[in-house]
């Protein structure tokens, strides 16, 4: 992480399937995913591919954050994606779909650099470290364009 910077991990396990009857008594645990969302100062997506796209937990995550239609959790912020993939393609076309649900969060997305890591099995040890300095290296960019861009979005 860039100095100053702080990341921390909102863990998505035990947010329920979106159902639009609850919008006006959300579940805690959506209730807890809006309010950290909305205390950070930008957000850094990282994601695997499935079938081709955004996975579904992701997806839903996102739909339940983006509700009530007056209260997105996700307007106006400033975000940062990255994906990983055993494949060979990274991710890349995860990474696709995803844009293009930040545009509809008016979300304010930086586009380089691209962290999309191919092979990822053969870049991370037994502990699940990330091993490949390459990677790290590009990871280590992503996240300085991402605090320099929240500072530039602020001060407009
Ligand atoms: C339902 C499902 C669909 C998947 N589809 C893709 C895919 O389209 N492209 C791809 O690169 N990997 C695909 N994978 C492999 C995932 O990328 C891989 O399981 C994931 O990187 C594991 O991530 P984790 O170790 O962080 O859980 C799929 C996996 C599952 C379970």
């Amino acid at each position: 992480m860039p100095k100053d910077a702080k990341l921390e991990i909102f863990d998505l396990e035990g947010i329920p399937p979106f159902n639009q009857d609850l919008e006006d008594r959300m579940p805690q645990k959506v209730k807890e995913f809006k309010a950290k969302i909305k205390a950070a100062d930008a957000l850094l997506i990282a994601t695997p591919e499935y079938n081709c796209s955004v996975p579904g937990v992701l997806k839903n995550a996102i739909d339940w954050a983006s509700r009530p239609y007056d209260d997105n959790s996700f307007e106006g912020k400033p975000v940062a994606i990255m994906s990983a993939s055993p494949g060979m393609l990274g991710g890349a076309r995860a990474q696709h779909n995803l844009r293009q649900v930040l545009v509809a969060l008016n979300m304010h997305a930086i586009n380089r650099p691209e962290v999309i890591v191919a092979s990822v099995d053969e870049k991370i040890d037994e502990k699940g470290d990330l091993t490949d300095e390459e990677t790290r290296e590009r990871i280590r960019q992503l996240l300085e364009s991402l605090v320099d861009w929240t500072e530039r979005l602020k001060k407009e």
